[in-house]
Parts: C-alpha cells; sequence; structure tokens
C-alpha cells in the first residue's frame, strides 16, 4: 500500500474511458456495477489518515447504491481492456435479479471488509466517509436537465420523479495495483 500516491494514476482516462467497477458490500452479500463518474482525491486529511479518497456517484435506481448506503467499506476497481464486455454485462443487468459477476466472467474475491474481483488491475479499497443525495436545488440547470431529458438512464423514484445521484467518498485504506509499467 506504501507508495501508492507516488504512482501515476490517469483520472480522466481512468473513470470516464476505462471505467470502474464499484463494489458494496461484504462477500455474504454484495453487489457491483460499472461507473465512468468518479474521482480520485484529498480531503478531511487528519490524524490517523493523510487525505487520499476515492469518490464515487450512485443513482439511487442501482442495486449497488442500496447495498453502498449500508456499507462500511466500497471497491473501486479497474480491469484490463480484455474485460470491456465484463463491464457491459456489469453496466446494464441489475444484481436485483442476475448474478452477474458469474455471467461476467468475473471471480469475487475478499479485501478487507469488502470484495473485489480477481481479474482487476487496480482496486482502491476504501472505508465510507461521506454519502449524500445531491440537493436538486444546488444543481446546475443544464445538469437537472440532462437528467429530466435522460429518464432511460436515470429512471424515476416510485412516483415519477427524477432523482439525482448519491455522492460516496471513502477514506482509501488499501490499493493493489497490477498495472504492468
Ligand atoms: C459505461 C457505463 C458507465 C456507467 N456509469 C455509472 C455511474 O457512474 N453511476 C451510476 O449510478 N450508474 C452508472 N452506470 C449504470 C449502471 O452500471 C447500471 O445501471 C447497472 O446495471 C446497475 O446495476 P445494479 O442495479 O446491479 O447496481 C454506468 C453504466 C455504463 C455501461
Amino acid at each position: 500500500m506504501s507508495g501508492f500516491e507516488e504512482k501515476e494514476y490517469k483520472v480522466f482516462d481512468l473513470f470516464e474511458k476505462q471505467w470502474a467497477l464499484v463494489t458494496a458490500g461484504n462477500m455474504e452479500r454484495f453487489n457491483s456495477c460499472t461507473v465512468a463518474w468518479g474521482s480520485l482525491g484529498t480531503i478531511f486529511s487528519r490524524p490517523g489518515h493523510s487525505g487520499p479518497t476515492a469518490t464515487v456517484y450512485l443513482h439511487p435506481s442501482r442495486y449497488t447504491k442500496e447495498i453502498m448506503t449500508e456499507s462500511e467499506c466500497f471497491t473501486v476497481s479497474f480491469l484490463p481492456e480484455q474485460y470491456r464486455k465484463a463491464y457491459g454485462v456489469m453496466g446494464s443487468r441489475s444484481g436485483r435479479d442476475h448474478d452477474k459477476a458469474a455471467e461476467a466472467g468475473l471471480t469475487p474475491v475478499a479485501m478487507g471488509k469488502a470484495v473485489t474481483y480477481e481479474e482487476a488491475e487496480l482496486v482502491f479499497l476504501c472505508r465510507k466517509i461521506y454519502q449524500h443525495q445531491f440537493t436538486k436545488s444546488d444543481l446546475a440547470k443544464e445538469v437537472c436537465d440532462y437528467y429530466i431529458a435522460h429518464p432511460e438512464v436515470y429512471p424515476p423514484d416510485e412516483n415519477g420523479v427524477w432523482q439525482p445521484h448519491w455522492v460516496f467518498m471513502g477514506d482509501i485504506l488499501e490499493v493493489r495495483d497490477k498495472r504492468q509499467g
């Protein structure tokens, strides 16, 4: 784990282009989904933790969000390029009615109190330190309009009302980095 902050992470590339899997829960009960929105950075530096954090954003319609809200820890896992299809499976089906990991050909493994996948080449194990849903009145109008225009991607709640994402921020506890170079 030590020294991970000195390594190179092309964060815009990692999330937006490569994508990641966010996994909430533990080996007894977990679920993952593909994400393209995420951040690595620094916040809440304090005695005992120098501040590196990972932040992910889950829409309330995702099963992963349901488990994440109750989880102490989560992982953000990046798969090698040959697993692009697995990202497709994890990002288009719901763990509510699919064994997505099996369908995607991924092998769940424990990491601390959380779960990642054997196939991942870069994993951040995080302890959740913040969760909250974005406040509609504080979002830029064009962002609200974007949500409203895409109900197929961001399904409305049971009352038919659009909902913004939840933000989940975690202290980085451990990093597994099997990347070449
Ligand atoms: C490329 C890609 C990126 C995605 N990014 C996000 C994201 O950042 N946040 C999110 O909530 N959903 C995102 N999704 C959608 C979820 O992965 C998708 O709805 C998934 O089926 C949810 O599964 P679950 O219900 O098992 O949690 C993305 C999907 C794809 C294909």
